[in-house]
């Protein structure tokens, strides 16, 4: 019952919404509350605000599958111009009892709300669009969600078991998403890649293909919005994307290798990470708590994206080249003049290049 909780007043974009009150403002927050709210998702939120006012119609139909207080449904009722149709759902009734309360806050009159499994919905009923953000992994709810997105529609998936799906729990990461990996460098982008190699293998299963929106790590977890394409053939497309990554602890080598070849890491996806036209493209509105940095990790996630590798942290290179890490900007106009060469999202000592280590290292030295 919410009047037995404490609850407080916060705003996101333009949309108000009753949370419990000491709701964690960064990192993870608990799952051991009565109703779940954690405002350092406000980033990701904002994110699906900005796209989903790019791709979805009026009339699409959008279902926020595990709602909690209703945060991510109700922005994009209130926050994207567009006309949907709103569905929210979530197993918890006192979470119900709130996302209603903030549906009536904001005026949003017309959604549709159930408490109930969200994978008995996903049996039941087609979307647009569906959002899933559960608690820690996503990965019973794919091969459910994949086949009730709607021909053409997208599927937004959160993982918060970033050390699992990233590979730093080899034996989880092959229980849970079936995937063989060992601890890199680079595991923030292992995170990304292993999810969307997840979804697209268990979306194949129902003869649904997948093509990345945007797909990327932050604060605490990995995100990935993809369009579904339904048929036998869009799957087997998809499915040229999921390969190997191979990593040698000794050279810092790496790459992406087919799927017949033998590796290390994966399966995981191995080919384009995102829509860049589409993120180069967007228009930001300036009300958004978060503008500046989605503006930045949509110039970084195109740029990056330019290059299907592994990328590096300068501090590894520096290491094994017995230097001092060269600054950032300096290291990235000289691979320039070799190869290409970006900055990533992954963190600001990090950046991908097609140029051989054994050049890179020469250049540092
Ligand atoms: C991480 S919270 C969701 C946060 C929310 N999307 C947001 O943006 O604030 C996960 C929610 O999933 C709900 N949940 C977990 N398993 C469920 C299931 N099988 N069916 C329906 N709801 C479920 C929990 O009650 C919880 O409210």
């Amino acid at each position: 019952m919410i009047r037995d909780l404490s609850l407080t007043i916060t705003k996101e974009g333009n949309t108000l919404l009753i949370v419990p009150a000491n709701s964690e403002k960064s990192g993870p927050a608990s799952s051991r509350v009565p109703v779940f709210y954690n405002h350092a998702m406000e980033f990701n939120r904002d994110i699906s605000v900005v796209l989903f006012n790019r791709l979805l119609r009026d009339g699409s139909s959008f279902l926020d599958g595990l709602t909690a207080t209703g945060a991510r449904g109700i922005r994009l009722a209130n926050e994207t111009g567009k006309n949907i149709s709103l569905h929210l759902n979530d197993g918890n009734p006192t979470a119900i009892e709130l996302a209603r309360r903030n549906l009536d806050l904001n005026g949003v009159a017309m959604a549709e709300v159930s408490c109930t499994d969200l994978r008995k919905l996903l049996i039941e009923r087609r979307f647009d669009a569906i959002d899933i953000d559960p608690f820690g992994s996503p990965a019973q709810f794919i091969s459910l969600a994949a086949p009730a997105v709607r021909n053409g529609g997208y599927l937004c998936v959160t993982a918060t078991d970033t050390g699992t799906v990233s590979g730093i729990f080899p034996g989880a990461c092959l229980r849970r998403y079936g995937t063989r990996a060992i601890r890199t460098p680079f595991y923030h982008e292992i995170g990304v890649r292993n999810l969307l190699g997840f979804v697209a293998r268990e979306a194949a299963r129902e003869e649904v293909g997948i093509e990345p929106v945007i797909a990327f790590y932050a604060d605490h977890y990995v995100r990935c919005i993809v369009r579904c394409r339904r048929g036998a053939g869009n799957a087997d497309r998809s499915l040229k994307n999921i390969g190997f990554c191979t990593f040698d602890q000794n050279s810092l080598e790496r790459r992406f290798i087919g799927f017949q070849e033998e590796g290390q890491i994966g399966p995981i996806w191995t080919g384009s990470k995102c829509d860049a036209d589409l993120l180069r493209n967007t228009a930001l509105p300036a009300n958004l708590g978060s503008s500046d940095r989605i503006s930045r990790y949509f110039e970084l996630l195109a740029g990056e994206n330019d290059v299907q590798r592994p990328h590096f942290t300068v501090d590894e290179l520096a290491r094994k080249a017995k230097t001092g890490p060269p600054k950032l900007s300096a290291l990235l106009e000289m691979l320039g003049q070799t190869g290409k060469a970006h900055p990533t999202h992954f963190g600001p000592k990090t950046f991908v290049t097609d140029v051989e280590v054994e050049r890179i290292l020469g250049l540092m030295k």
